[in-house]
């Protein structure tokens, strides 16, 4: 898969993501002013950028097993994993959590329509996400098994965007900024995993997920085939593999801190030691940080070559682009410079 394909794929993302931005109006009404301003607000850190890790690898993971339905399905779903983590921005960016006026090149959504709307902005893109994935089996209502495939998948996004996942990682982050002793790479990697790691992992099982919808169009019972032991085996394995990809992630995010500029960061540079956070590089070193994320996402990659042992032999030739699409993309993040 060249360069192109994966811009291809971003322009697809990108259409998908403003479409699914819910819209009020009220006929006459002097409220439609506001109500037109909470479309502009959720359509704001949405359409500002962002590199779109998340839907791609969805994307990919997809079509790396199975065919044009588990695309169309983890367009969608991609896509509602990319509100979620848009959120997860918004309010990471807020004056009670890191306290940032730039994200994607553009002042944050606070700055803009101030603390209160995008403490809204936030929750309703949380919400809009599971919106998306209810809606999933109208996409072919034939398909007995899509609402299955919705219960799994809202259970997976709810279980790693909440309380025992993503939240509890900036819940962590939180109560360790400024703490300068007794924070060891065990402690940052379990917070790095938790914060970055745990919506990279649902990228690639949720990825898996639509492929195997597709690979099974007329399941007996999808719900219980998707926790069958030997699919249990296979999801975990990929959940792993995507989470180590998001610790190196988010490794090379704490090198980029202190390495690159704002302007091609699109957000402040240099916010992490100007917070006192413990990062991969103050407890590495900015070699040691490298190498351990080039190591990770070398390990991810041959964890996720052994996942694509759900072979389907009618796929075949239309999988491979997928899957060297996917290995390249995970190979050019340790030298990302964005
Ligand atoms: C930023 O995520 C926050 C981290 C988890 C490191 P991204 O680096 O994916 O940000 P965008 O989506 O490209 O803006
Ligand atoms: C944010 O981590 C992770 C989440 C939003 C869950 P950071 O605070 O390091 O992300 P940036 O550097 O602001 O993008
Ligand atoms: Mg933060
Ligand atoms: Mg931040
Ligand atoms: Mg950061």
């Amino acid at each position: 898969m060249d360069n192109s394909h994966l811009l291809n794929l971003k322009m697809q993302i990108e259409k998908r993501l403003f479409e699914l931005v819910p819209q009020k109006c009220v006929e006459n009404s002097s409220v439609n002013e506001w109500l037109k301003e909470s479309f502009d607000a959720q359509l704001y850190p949405l359409a500002a950028g962002g590199k779109r890790i998340r839907p791609l690898m969805c994307l990919l993971m997809a079509g790396s097993v199975g065919g044009e339905l588990a695309l169309q399905l983890a367009l969608e779903t991609g896509c509602a994993l990319e509100f979620i983590h848009t959120y997860s921005l918004v309010h990471d960016d807020l004056p009670c959590m890191d306290n940032d006026d730039l994200r994607r090149g553009k002042p944050t959504v606070h700055k803009v329509y101030g603390e209160a709307k995008a403490l809204l902005v936030g929750d309703g893109l949380l919400t809009q996400s599971f919106s998306i994935l209810g809606q999933i089996p109208a996409l072919c209502p034939s398909h007995v098994g899509l609402p299955s495939l919705v219960a799994a998948l809202v259970s997976l996004f709810s279980r790693h965007a909440g309380p025992e996942g993503m939240c509890l990682g900036q819940w962590l982050d939180i109560s360790l900024t400024g703490v300068v002793s007794g924070i060891a790479w065990k402690e940052l990697s379990l917070l790095h995993n938790l914060k970055t790691g745990a919506l990279l992992g649902v990228a690639l099982e949720a990825g898996l997920l639509c492929a195997l919808a597709d690979t099974h169009k007329h399941p007996a019972n999808f719900y219980h085939f998707l926790q069958s032991p030997e699919i249990n085996e296979q999801r975990l394995l990929l959940f792993k593999a995507g989470e180590k990809v998001g610790l190196a992630f988010q490794i090379v995010d704490d090198i980029l801190d202190v390495i690159a500029s704002s302007e091609e960061l699109g957000k402040t540079a240099g916010k992490d030691c100007v917070q006192a956070k413990s990062t991969a590089v103050t407890l590495l070193g900015l070699e040691g940080a490298r190498g351990l994320a080039k190591s990770l996402l070398k390990e991810a990659s041959d964890e996720i070559k052994q996942g694509w042992r759900v072979e389907n032999s009618l796929q075949k030739g239309r999988t491979e682009p997928y899957r060297k699409g996917l290995l390249e993309l995970l190979e050019s993040l340790v030298d990302r410079r964005f």
